[in-house]
């Protein structure tokens, strides 16, 4: 199976909102205000908390003295600067919060909007949960970044930088041994950063293939039952499962790796500052109170040390994910408008392809292919399965670039028009229509967003839809189900003809539209088809040859070639493919 979620490699036209620092940026320049502030509040209230350390050396040197008034003092403002650093943090709470939540916004609206785009490619070759996934990996990671940045990262810094400078103010010996600590704490962390970002998105990774294929599992949750392959898809999620696991594992080891290895520098850096303190205490050149200010900055760092190893871990597995979340999402798009791309301008819908090549891969569908449908023909398309009309279809929609040559819509290359207004001037009822898990009359409106009420009731009424969903417990307002389960073949292809009628738009193309109907409803609504198809191009594509017989024009199409071509009554006569076909047709069902 071609089904991929593995990490495209970067092309030279990456996108730039791959990189997961620029992808940042850009979430959080609108509300960039809030980001500011946040930062600066963080760092009055990490360099406020980092100079209470100030008291304890006050109050020592105030006990020394034998000075109880001023102990007092000091031991009472302590707390409520304490307190105060406590109301700023609060403050940055608000001020992150908001710039978190915009940010969150800002990213889940910026992946979908950019997913949405894709092309009909992008979608065939990828498991749809593996999409979501990713958007929900690179938005959690915006969620727990900005947090971690603000209240990790960014406090610890704030407090190595402060405490670095009382340091350095008390002894300049002590404080050289703090900064060679601080840089073989940067070194070590940062050479193993990248290993650690490795681990973290090859664990995100074969998340994303675990949920992929479990959504896959639960869509054909049917086929699994009617096959009894519960077990088969349980042995390959357990598979995957315990990839998963060690994946998680490898990475949470290499975690304590790196708190171990900080232990280590830290133990050699906080010997070295403590032995330089005692032997310049003892020597008489600083005091009691010095000391004590040291001895209460390192403990506080050695939490704060032990907190930026995590954060510095939270932040390597998030940015993983998001990195391996970006790189899928943002992968050049397969089709996209030319630079001067103009709305199509439909006159009378005369669609022509000129000598068209495509393949899939090394299927080639179309060599060569040729063919004029004059505006306002109404065109029966036959051909055996797997011979391209669907095919067709997709290229008419421009869902596939070509191979070569080109497909004009009255005169205008399709490649050169905006797919919007192109899709805009075709209504199609797909060969298997999917529906919305939304409400019938949504699920019809999507022809026409604005329409009212008694417009999609009559049109429901033209697609026999209206009786049987008059039967249902909420008619128009019953859901469907997810991709439209609860409705019959038949009456999502109804749903699917009401849409389109719905839409009128000049080009009317029908992927065996009323395939899944008995012969009595597919007389019925062929009878409105053809009404609607007044005054427009019609492609109609069928199995069943009894539906093209009013067709202006039969197009029979095998691999990829036009073999026959005429109306109705010249192929009967010609007793080609398409005669041997009817014969066998009308013998057999009518
Ligand atoms: N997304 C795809 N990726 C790769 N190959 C594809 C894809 N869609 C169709 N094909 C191949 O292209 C060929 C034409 O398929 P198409 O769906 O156009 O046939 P069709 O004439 O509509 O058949 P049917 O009557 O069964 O609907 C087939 O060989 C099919 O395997
Ligand atoms: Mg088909």
């Amino acid at each position: 199976m071609a089904l991929d979620t593995n990490i495209t490699p970067p092309t030279e036209n990456a996108h730039p909102l791959r990189n997961p620092y620029r992808f940042f940026w850009h979430v959080s320049r609108p509300h960039a205000g809030w980001m500011f502030f946040a930062i600066a509040l963080v760092v009055i209230a990490a360099s406020i908390s980092q100079l209470t350390n100030y008291f304890y050396k006050f109050i020592v040197e105030a006990v020394e003295r034998g000075d109880v008034s001023s102990a007092l003092w000091w031991g009472m403002i302590f707390p409520a600067a304490m307190f105060a650093v406590q109301v700023l943090y609060r403050c940055s709470g608000y001020v992150g919060a908001r710039w978190t939540t915009h940010a969150y916004k800002q990213s889940v609206i910026t992946l979908y909007h950019h997913a949405t785009q894709h092309s009909h490619t992008y979608f065939s070759n990828r498991f749809s949960g593996s999409i979501t996934n990713k958007i929900r990996n690179v938005v959690g990671a915006i969620e727990e970044v900005i947090p971690d940045f603000l209240w990790g990262q960014l406090t610890s810094l704030v407090a190595f930088v402060t405490a670095f400078a009382i340091i350095v103010s008390v002894d300049v010996g002590a404080g050289s041994a703090f900064i060679g600590l601080l840089v073989a704490l940067i070194v070590v962390n940062s050479l193993m950063a990248k290993e650690k970002a490795r681990l973290s998105k090859m664990s995100a990774a074969i998340g994303t293939r675990m949920q992929g294929r479990v959504v896959d599992t639960f869509t054909n949750i049917s086929a699994v039952r009617q096959y009894t392959q519960q077990l088969f898809e349980e042995s390959t999620h357990e598979s995957l499962a315990e990839e998963s696991r060690t994946a998680k594992f490898k990475n949470w080891m290499y975690t304590e790796r790196m708190l171990l290895i900080n232990s280590v520098v830290l133990f050699f850096g906080t010997g070295a500052m403590f032995w330089r303190l005692i032997t310049q205490w003892s020597a008489g050149f600083i005091s009691a109170g010095d000391f004590v200010l040291v001895l209460a900055l390192t403990a506080n760092l050695i939490g704060n040390l032990l907190f930026i190893g995590r954060a510095f871990n939270a932040m390597s597995r998030t940015l993983g994910e998001m990195r391996e979340g970006l790189e899928d999402i943002y992968v050049p798009y397969d089709i996209v408008d030319a630079d001067a791309a103009q709305p199509l301008q439909v006159t009378n819908g005369t669609i022509v392809w000129d000598d068209v090549r495509f393949n899939f891969e090394a299927n080639t569908v179309f060599d060569d292919f040729s063919l004029t449908i004059p505006g306002g023909q109404r065109v029966g398309l036959v051909g055996s399965s797997g011979a391209g009309k669907s095919t067709f279809v997709s290229l008419l929609l421009r869902q596939h670039e070509l191979g070569a040559g080109k497909i004009f819509i009255d005169g205008q290359d399709i490649t050169t028009v905006t797919q919007d207004s192109l899709r805009t001037a075709i209504a199609v009822v797909p060969q298997e229509p999917l529906l919305f898990h939304r409400t019938i009359r949504e699920n019809i409106a999507y022809g026409k967003l604005d329409a009212p009420d008694d417009e999609i009731e009559a049109v429901a009424r033209k697609a026999y839809a209206h009786d049987f969903i008059s039967l249902l417990p909420q008619g128009y307002d019953t859901l469907v189900g997810e991709r439209g389960v609860k409705l019959s073949g038949g009456q999502k292809q109804r749903v699917a003809i009401a849409r389109a009628m719905l839409k009128d738009a000049p080009i009317l193309i029908l992927d065996e539209a009323t395939s899944a109907l008995d012969s009595e409803s597919e007389v019925a609504i062929q009878k409105a088809l053809h009404a609607l198809m007044a005054g427009k191009t019609v492609i109609a594509i069928a199995h069943r040859l009894s539906t093209l017989r009013e067709m202006d024009r039969i197009i029979v199409l095998d691999s990829g070639k036009v073999v026959e071509d005429g109306t109705h009554d010249a192929l009967l006569s010609y007793g080609g493919v398409y005669g041997r076909l009817w014969e066998h047709q009308s013998g057999g069902f009518l």
